[in-house]
């Protein structure tokens, strides 16, 4: 069963009175890599909304971790929507090799192309939703032009390619200023956080705007998994 619909966590937005649905993403980066399925299991388990995958290259980050059969499989092994997050240095490439894996949307990181519409179009040639992650350094005027074209935008609240880093203080005015433009622009575009979202921080990331956190080690660190969602939708 798709849990997307049931376990969402209604909250009233201070910017406009109206009910919007807060959605959690388990990154299964800090999953026990030699068990993933179990990660799989531990995100279904605690009610996440989708899986994200963090697909890294030993190139835009010094990481490596997941490539397209990962990918693949793990949309074949739950019934959660996947993301797949490229932190890659080519995303065009990526975004070939994943061909068919079945993921439901798809983010590449803005500073990695300098063909960004293309790399837009490219995503959603392929029937998959194109999402746009910016770096910590990167202005959220950056994205403006790009609102009409992509359905969301993952602010980075790290240096991306890690796990279990600290959120930086900056994230909630960005989180803020990205909202702002959103709602000015009148686009249906959603903001996520990624990176050091834990239970005490994700309340104020929701109040300054966010529709969507990803977690990892909060998840996966924590020492009931499983308590570790409920613990939080309960605080939102
Ligand atoms: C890091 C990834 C994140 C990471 C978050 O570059 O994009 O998804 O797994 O991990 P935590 O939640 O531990 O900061």
């Amino acid at each position: 069963m798709n849990q997307s619909a049931t376990s969402a966590t209604q909250k009233t937005s201070p910017m406009s009175n109206s009910p919007r649905t807060v959605k959690f993403l388990a990154s299964i980066l800090a999953g026990d890599p030699l068990n993933l399925i179990e990660a799989i299991r531990i995100a279904e388990r605690a009610g996440a909304d989708m899986i994200s995958l963090d697909v890294s290259d030993g190139h835009f980050v010094p990481t490596i971790s997941f490539g397209e059969d990962v990918v693949r499989r793990t949309v074949e092994s739950t019934s959660l929507p996947v993301e797949v997050h490229l932190m890659v240095s080519r995303p065009d490439d990526w975004i070939e090799r994943m061909d068919g894996c079945g993921h439901a949307q798809m983010l590449f990181h803005l500073e990695a192309s300098s063909r960004a519409m293309g790399v837009v179009n490219a995503i959603r040639q392929k029937g998959v939703k194109p999402g746009v992650a910016l770096n910590l350094e990167t202005p959220i005027s950056a994205v403006a032009p790009m609102l009409p074209y992509i359905d969301s935008v993952c602010l980075m609240g790290i240096v991306p390619g890690f796990a279990g880093q600290k959120l930086m203080d900056t994230t909630y005015r960005r989180v803020s200023e990205l909202r702002e433009l959103i709602d000015q622009s009148g686009s249906a575009v959603t903001i996520t956080v990624d990176g050091g979202v834990k239970a005490h921080n994700a309340v104020q990331l929701v109040d300054a705007g966010a529709h969507c956190l990803v977690m990892s080690s909060g998840i996966y660190g924590a020492t009931d998994p499983e308590a570790s969602l409920r613990e939080i939708r309960a605080r939102l």
